[in-house]
């Protein structure tokens, strides 16, 4: 990866003449059965453009209340987008297409119209869950139906595709819009791209702009994603296969909150005498770092860098730690 960023042909991608990152736009825009692809500095703010492209101001979002996009992106639909956000309870994965065609709103001179759904693949707070492709066909009849986009999160979009063996194109063909990450599991140093038609992204790279993700020559960047999805995708599975071990390792004592389906293991530390902070604490000491999502939610996460070894350290440090 080092190498192909080092020897990347790169040019000033502002006025979409780098190479590299024109080709990565186009690959992408392939894999997912799109028009066309956008470089984002971040999946942040992949996911920002892409909800300003399908939500105009003032007008309605609706996601589940533990999306990324309403969590941990620190208001932005709101605060540069003027985009209100209705939240389903949380249920990761687990989405009721009924319980969210309940809550759109007609349009009209009394309510804040209903404009887009957006959905998470893989469900980061959720555990890395894995939203059926069943549920996601119900949630576009939903969305058909009241005439709205619907936008994914794809971060871990790779993940889903590598467990239940959806061709990516698969997904694509559900979204108006998709933002997808190089930078997590795929082990890319940055970037993330936002995709969809040739009408939106010309729109997206204007969003992007006034945003400041306008970079110059991102090629050094665009190699190593293209590096990253030539060789990282298909051995995501053996990332899931250590997260399954380390779920197999902690289950005993009684702290596995959901099905382990990916690279994330959840941590619901409920009935444990040990708080999260406690956990990470006590992990840390150990060499194991742990995610603490909440005073008794935690996460484990395995990835490419973490090698089979340190993942047996991990699992007997964690076990030796839950017996207390
Ligand atoms: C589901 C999901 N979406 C988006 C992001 C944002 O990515 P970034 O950290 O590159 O802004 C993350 C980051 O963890 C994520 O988990």
């Amino acid at each position: 990866m080092r190498e192909a960023m080092a020897t990347a042909e790169v040019g000033d991608d502002v006025y979409g003449e780098d190479p590299t990152v024109n080709a990565l736009e186009a690959e992408v825009a392939a894999l997912f059965g799109h028009e066309a692809a956008l470089f984002a500095p971040t999946g942040s703010m992949a996911n920002q453009i892409a909800l300003q492209l399908v939500v105009p101001p003032g007008d309605e979002l609706l996601c589940d209340a533990d999306a990324h996009v309403v969590t941990y992106e620190i208001g932005a639909a709101a605060a540069y987008g003027g985009i209100s956000s209705r939240t389903w309870p949380a249920v990761g994965a687990d989405i009721d297409p009924d319980v969210v065609a309940g809550m759109i709103r007609p349009d009209g001179y009394f309510a804040v119209p209903t404009r887009a759904i957006a959905v998470e693949q893989t469900h980061n707070r959720g555990g890395g869950g894995v939203i059926p492709l069943s549920t996601l066909r119900e949630l576009r009849r939903v969305a058909d139906d009241a005439g709205l986009a619907v936008h994914c999160d794809g971060a871990r979009i790779w993940h889903a595709h590598v467990a239940d063996g959806v061709p990516l194109a698969e997904y694509g063909r559900l979204f108006d819009t998709l933002s997808v990450c190089l930078s997590k599991g795929l082990g890319a140093p940055v970037g993330s791209l936002v995709v969809g038609s040739t009408e939106k992204v010309a729109r997206a790279r204007m969003i992007r702009k006034r945003l400041g993700g306008g970079m110059r020559q991102a090629g050094v960047l665009a190699a190593a994603g293209r590096y990253a999805l030539a060789h990282h995708v298909e051995r995501l599975a053996e990332d899931h296969a250590k997260a399954a071990r380390l779920a197999e390792a902690v289950a005993p004592y009684g702290v596995l909150a959901t099905v382990v389906r990916t690279n994330v293991v959840p941590l619901d530390l409920t009935k444990c005498p040990l708080d999260a902070r406690a956990l990470a604490a006590a992990a840390r000491e150990e060499g194991v770092l742990i995610s603490v999502l909440g005073p008794r939610t935690a996460r484990l996460v395995t990835h490419m860098d973490v090698e089979d070894a340190a993942v047996d350290r991990a699992a007997t440090a964690l076990a030796r730690i839950l017996r207390g």
